[in-house]
């Protein structure tokens, strides 16, 4: 699978992101093939540090500036601590949201700033994932989906509905910029036809 070893999660709170993840990477482990499943913001120490500031507390906590660069930070090290060196011992990654969602959640609370997100990505961590599944929900059904997890982690969940909206349209929009490596998956099903499709795409 050389040109699948990176594969992202893509999507709205509560679409299936880690259900997905975790399917994914039980299907392709075995003993010979490592899997890393991981997330953003955090996948490592230092990065899951950043992701405590950034999820928790009010939502206008941090100017959508210092937000950028506190995911870009946590995606540094992260990229830094933990992806680089699984892909450098031939182990998959899996992760739970990457690039892309900083694009999107920027793109949704202030789009003005979408030329300084890709300069930071650019210069400060010039990787992209081999491939990106997004999942679309409809954010009615994933907005009750992630409100019933209750983690506590709701920082951005309590944006409202139509937050959620404008994000959705941000990752369908990705499809359309980045259709080599995007892919829309349809997550309004149940976890096992969602999966179907997901295995489809991530065969290598
Ligand atoms: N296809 C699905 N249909 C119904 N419920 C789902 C589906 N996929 C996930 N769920 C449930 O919805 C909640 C959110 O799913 P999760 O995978 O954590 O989403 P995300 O990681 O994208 O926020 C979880 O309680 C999960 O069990
Ligand atoms: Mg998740």
């Amino acid at each position: 699978m050389a040109d699948r070893n990176f594969i992202s999660f893509e999507g709205i709170d509560g679409c299936g992101k880690s259900t997905q993840a975790k399917l994914l990477a039980a299907h392709f482990s075995t003993e010979d093939q490592e899997i890393v499943r991981t997330r953003e913001p955090g996948g490592s120490p230092g990065a899951e540090a950043i992701r405590e500031l950034l999820l928790t507390g009010a939502t206008d906590k941090w100017s959508a500036e210092t937000e950028l660069l506190l995911f870009t930070a946590a995606r540094r090290d992260h990229l830094e601590k933990t992806i680089n060196p699984a892909l450098a011992t031939g182990q998959m990654v899996i992760c739970d949201r990457f690039a892309d969602s900083t694009r999107v959640y920027q793109g949704a609370t202030r789009g003005d700033l979408r030329a300084k997100v890709d300069q930071l990505h650019e210069a400060m961590i010039g990787r992209e994932p081999d491939l990106t599944l997004i999942i679309d929900v409809d954010p009615k059904i994933a907005l009750a989906r992630g409100l019933a997890r209750n983690s506590g982690e709701d920082r951005f969940e309590d944006f409202g509905l139509e937050f959620q909206e404008k994000l959705r349209a941000g990752f369908l929009k990705l499809v359309q910029e980045y259709p080599l490596r995007c892919h829309l998956v349809d997550g309004n099903r149940p976890a096992e036809a969602v999966f179907a499709d997901v295995l489809a795409l991530a065969q290598p």
